[in-house]
């Protein structure tokens, strides 16, 4: 069944990256395109953004975006690190009128798990996969047998007497300079926190960090198997993509 490509635009705190999509392998048709994330990264500014990533393609058909905060019903429920009048916003609706086409929204760290299940590190597993990508903050997903349970925010569980992704985020490991070593230290004690209350067959772990995952990934000793993502920063843009495609049927 070939179903021709489909189009993702990953928003992210400091950047807004869209490509067109081969929803069959998952690989970028075009080369993607990027615009700084505008600051303040209101409601507005954001959409106008996605719009142009959209438009320089020339793409016409459904587009699906990432969001780094809650999602239900299109709708964000969160903004831990973007402007808070996100919260209450119909994301899906913002989109669609700014680019003139419809747009079904997804929280990013979903996108990214679900495009690792499809294509990536996680390919095809048929068990219990949590992918974990390491940011601005921390993003999670939970994906069973191929199908993803929205909305798990376990970047937010408490280390240290605080929310783990001030402690444990690619963000934090620059903000307070840490070595390789002492930051995969506290990700080793947050991953232990994550694997004592759930039992994931896999964990994925992805952001702009996996890149760099020989430096810190062989200094974790957790029970669970743990895996750099295959997508790395792209997974958001091809789950996105593939989230938006399941939604049509061409
Ligand atoms: C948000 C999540 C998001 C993650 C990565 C967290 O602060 O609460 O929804 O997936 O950051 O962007």
């Amino acid at each position: 069944m070939d179903r021709g490509p489909g189009f993702g635009v990953d928003v992210g705190g400091s950047g807004i990256k869209g490509a067109p999509i081969d929803l069959e392998t998952g690989e970028l048709v075009a080369e993607r395109h990027k615009v700084a994330t505008p600051q303040p990264a209101t409601p507005g500014a954001v959409a106008e953004a996605v719009a142009e990533v959209v438009s320089h393609f020339g793409w016409e058909g459904p587009v699906g975006a990432t969001f780094p905060g809650v999602i239900t019903g299109g709708v964000a429920r969160t903004a831990a690190n973007l402007d808070p009048s996100w919260v209450g916003t119909d994301v899906a609706a913002a989109f669609a009128e700014a680019t003139g086409e419809p747009v079904v929204v997804v929280n990013d760290a979903d996108a990214a798990g679900l495009a690792e299940v499809r294509w990536g590190a996680a390919r095809d597993h048929g068990g219990l996969v949590l992918v974990i990508t390491f940011g601005t903050g921390i993003g999670t997903a939970l994906v069973h047998q191929g199908r993803v349970v929205p909305n798990i925010e376990l970047g937010h569980i408490e280390l240290d007497g605080v929310d783990a992704e001030t402690r444990a985020s690619a963000a934090a490991r620059e903000r307070e300079d840490l070595g390789w070593a002492e930051w995969a230290e506290r990700v080793q004690r947050y991953l232990r926190a994550v694997e004592s209350y759930l039992w994931p067959d896999l964990i994925v772990v992805g952001g702009g960090v996996s890149r760099r995952a020989k430096r810190w990934l062989p200094l974790i000793e957790i029970r669970t198997p743990l895996v750099a993502a295959a997508l790395q920063n792209q997974a958001g843009i091809a789950g996105a993509a593939l989230t938006a495609g399941a939604g049509t049927s061409g």
